[in-house]
């Protein structure tokens, strides 16, 4: 794989793929709180900028799924961009770009408005191609997608890694190879479909594998345990049945706090795991839960960790993310973590500064991590 430094960019088209993922609130605006993704990508736009590049932007945001979404255009970012670079960042509605000076940056409109990037579409890429005169990766956080400015791109134009995507490149591959034991991940959210073969993979790999959030709901049901009306993803349960729940590396909530209203307005109770009633959700996990993951914590010298152990966007359903978050940071060990939610948790308690590499990929991460090709990384190989 090339990176950015060994090649030649000076006064180039250079197309740049970053990762800006990023809430953007109903305000309209990307919090300075949650714009972590953007800033990561400046070292590289900064490099492009020194070497008088003519900069062009290509990102998605959120998932529109081919068509246009106007609460989904790039707008917010590229203000946001301009205000963290100090440098004026010129936002088209399109994808096309003609004229572009040195030292200028352009950011083409979302991606995933048109069809042929999710569909990896080669004509669209071609498309694209025809735009620069070099590709530059930089979006980690969308390595696992094989989509069009992902895959496509690199087959028609000399490519090379960015500097972020070369950093996450070199922890990720340190910690994967030789991290120090025992290595305990910690994996939280909601849907257990898209994690499956990354839980499989790390029941290997890992000393401790921690499962939270909605998906180990999945996994309590697969247990024959009620979970009354909590999210699952009950056509999975035979396939978490196959992962050897007994297995002592395994570590799943023992109880939970549940409720009747995910947002806050009924009443809650501890209640312990099985106990569930029909009408409740499981929200968070519980005291005894949160002390039986302390311990396993406690002994980490290596912790992964990607997704909430609940609803923690309330309150009353936010202490077991809170204690997991203050668990991580207090650790000895070294901490990684990655995912949107993970880490406006922790940036929201002030404890960022005290995890040693916080990821720009979420399930990205986590695929790396586990062992899996990520295609937007084999494609520049
Ligand atoms: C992420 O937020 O993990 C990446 O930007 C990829 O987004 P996606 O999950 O919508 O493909």
């Amino acid at each position: 794989m090339k990176f950015l430094r060994d090649s030649s960019v000076k006064g180039k088209r250079v197309l740049l793929r970053v990762d800006f993922n990023v809430p953007v609130g109903d305000d309209g605006l990307v919090d300075s709180k949650e714009d972590w993704r953007i800033e990561a990508s400046l070292p590289t736009i900064n490099y492009l900028l020194s070497q008088k590049a003519k900069i062009i932007l290509l990102s998605h945001l959120g998932r529109p799924g081919g068509r246009v979404v106007e609460s989904l255009r790039l707008d917010p970012i590229a203000q946001r961009l301009e205000e963290l670079l100090g440098h004026p960042v010129i936002k088209l509605n399109g994808l096309s770009c003609q004229d572009i000076k040195r030292g200028q940056i352009v950011l083409l409109e979302n991606l995933r408005f048109y069809p042929g990037e999710g569909k990896n579409d080669s004509d669209f890429a071609k498309e694209l191609a025809k735009l620069g005169e070099i590709y530059v990766n930089d979006a980690f956080g969308d390595a696992h997608r094989a989509h069009a400015s992902m895959v496509g791109l690199p087959r028609y134009l000399p490519s090379c890694a960015g500097l972020l995507l070369e950093k996450e490149i070199r922890v990720l591959s340190e910690i994967s190879e030789r991290a120090e034991r025992p290595l305990i991940v910690i994996i939280g959210g909601v849907k257990i479909s898209t994690k499956i073969k990354v839980i499989k993979n790390f029941l290997k790999k890992a000393d401790g594998l921690i499962l939270a959030g909605a998906l180990a709901n999945t996994v309590i049901s697969a247990k024959g345990f009620a979970i009354g009306k909590s999210t699952s993803e009950e056509e999975m349960v035979e396939e978490v049945k196959k992962l050897k729940l007994t297995n002592t590396k395994l570590h799943i909530p023992v109880d939970v706090v549940a409720s009747i209203d995910s947002s806050g307005r009924a009443s809650s109770r501890v209640a312990a795991v099985g106990n569930t009633k029909e009408k409740e959700m499981i929200l968070d996990i519980g005291p005894d839960t949160i002390q039986l993951f302390g311990q396993v914590i406690s002994q980490a010298k290596t912790i992964i960790w990607n997704g909430p152990m609940g609803v923690f966007e309330v309150e009353k359903f936010a202490q077991g993310s809170k204690k997991i978050a203050q668990m991580v940071a207090q650790s000895d060990g070294f901490s990684l973590v990655g995912g949107g939610e993970t880490i406006a948790l922790l940036e929201q308690l002030g404890l960022l500064k005290k995890i040693n590499h916080i990821s720009t990929g979420g399930g990205a991460m986590l695929k790396f991590l586990a062992g899996e090709k990520l295609p937007g990384i084999e494609a520049l190989k």
